[in-house]
């Protein structure tokens, strides 16, 4: 029977399929999601048109669950302290990762980096969008680059690349990047979500069933969504973002999903001219190296994941020369920004419904912890009042609507970093149960923003 072509809307986020072209997806409620493709209906299913992957599915039978045997998961480290941490120790055989991030933040520098310092492992490096001689100039630059035991090869069609993992039989393969993969049996270009969808359900398949983790590379589009379908990260067993700012050194590596391991881990990285450095103490970079004070910094005692570090906040509260007053957050969410404005104003009574306020958090870093809200605070009040906050003190404290500080998780972790690095003075939320008397800086507890303001600007 000839393949046949048909068009088909295919949603971007769930992967739902319709005839019509449609305002919002019944599946998942998304609006605006439907494009269109072209897909041939094969005469054969695209399963088992698909390789002939070697199999041994025929053996296997359901079990009862107690009779199961565990054995302990062989995760292989990956030489590289901050990608083991994010990976929950290591590379699980039979992972399908995806790493995702905006073009050009160091995502192939990342993984090349990976295959060319493992220890004993055989990696073949997929790419489809550079040639060999472009992965090998890369290579040259990264210091401690063994090349001997790295495969290369640029291909970008699924049925090839199977055929050239066959016959390489490595102990890892990465493929750079997912949205260049292509298969025939489906007519829509590259990056398309069935093209995504199929690509990746064989390259799961030839994962799990040989025991092979597949570390695919996956780009961001402009709204920091991967580009395909959100059955892309259903897919795959990890998901991995690597963000920070271009302009800045500093990259962060972020747990989005682990099958294997907890996602409240991240990695944190340099890129340097010779490769990203594993940076494995982050308060030291994240604090800027002026001796001078100034106003409008405060510095938080932030967590991301297990991980405490100290970044400095910096805030610059001016008179609105126009109308609305613009108010702008880089490495913070702009709506805790307003509802911090707003509470200030409110229950604090500062005047700043006038003012334009610019929120900055050091090294181009994003932080989610709401612990910093105390240090955002501060900052801007600093700035507004033109009064520099002592560098010795350091914040840590999640804002209510009300005023009140409230508690924050793991506050023993960010008072040792906080002392570790030399502070004399942290205030922290009210702790019925806390011996501070254990730590080498001063404890300052505070239930409302009144009394930490009264701490830092007497
Ligand atoms: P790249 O890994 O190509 O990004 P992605 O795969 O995410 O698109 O790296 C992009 C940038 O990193 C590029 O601008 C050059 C820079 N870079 C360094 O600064 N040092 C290095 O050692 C390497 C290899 C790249
Ligand atoms: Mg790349």
């Amino acid at each position: 029977m000839a393949a046949k072509t048909k068009t088909v809307y295919v949603c971007r986020e769930c992967g739902a399929e319709s005839p019509k072209w449609m305002g919002r997806c019944n599946q998942c409620g998304e609006w605006n999601t439907f494009t269109e493709e072209q897909v041939v209906v094969s005469a054969k299913s695209s399963f088992s048109s698909s390789p002939d992957v070697h199999t041994s599915s025929l053996s296997i039978k359901p079990m009862v669950l107690r009779d199961v045997v565990v054995g302990e998961v062989q995760r292989s480290t990956t030489a590289n302290d901050e990608l083991d941490r994010v990976l929950g120790g290591g590379i699980v055989p039979g992972a399908l990762i995806l790493i995702g991030g905006e073009p050009g933040i160091g995502k192939s520098t990342l993984v090349l980096q990976m295959a060319l310092t493992l220890p004993n492992k055989r990696v073949l490096y997929i790419s489809g969008e550079e040639s060999a001689q472009q992965i090998k100039i890369r290579a040259e630059r990264i210091s401690k680059a063994n090349m001997d035991n790295c495969l290369v090869v640029s291909d970008t069609n699924i049925d090839r690349i199977h055929q050239h993992i066959k016959a390489a039989n490595p102990d890892i393969v990465v493929v750079d990047s997912i949205q260049t993969v292509e298969t025939e049996r489906v007519d829509s270009l590259p990056g398309s979500v069935s093209q995504i969808r199929e690509c990746t359900g064989i390259l799961m398949r030839i994962a799990k069933e040989s025991h092979l983790p597949i570390i695919l590379i996956g780009h961001i589009n402009k709204d920091g969504q991967l580009a395909g379908p959100k059955v892309l990260e259903h897919m795959v067993d990890v998901v991995l973002q690597f963000e920070g700012d271009r302009n800045h050194m500093y990259r962060i590596l972020r747990g989005i999903k682990n099958r294997f391991g907890s996602t409240n881990e991240i990695g944190i990285f340099e890129m340097l001219g010779d490769g990203l450095r594993e940076v494995s103490n982050p308060s030291e970079m994240l604090l800027s190296e002026f001796d001078e004070q100034l106003s409008g910094v405060a510095i938080a005692a932030a967590m991301e994941g297990a991980r405490p570090f100290l970044i400095e906040i910096q805030a610059l509260a001016s008179s609105a020369a126009y109308g609305t007053p613009q108010r702008s957050a880089t490495g913070f969410d702009g709506r805790r920004l307003n509802m911090l404005l707003a509470v200030l104003e409110k229950r604090a009574g500062f005047k700043l419904a006038t003012k334009d306020v610019f929120l900055n958090v050091a090294g181009g870093i994003r932080v989610v912890d709401t612990a910093v809200d105390l240090a955002v605070a501060s900052s801007i009040l600093s700035s507004n009042t033109d009064i520099t906050i002592n560098p010795g003190i350091c914040l840590a404290g999640e804002i209510g609507l009300s005023g009140e500080i409230r508690p924050v998780t793991r506050i023993e972790q960010r008072i040792s970093e906080a002392a570790k690095l030399g502070f004399k003075h942290i205030i922290i939320p009210k702790y019925s149960r806390l011996n501070v008397s254990k730590y080498d800086i001063e404890v300052h507890q505070v239930s409302r923003l009144d009394q930490a303001f009264r701490l830092l600007f007497q």
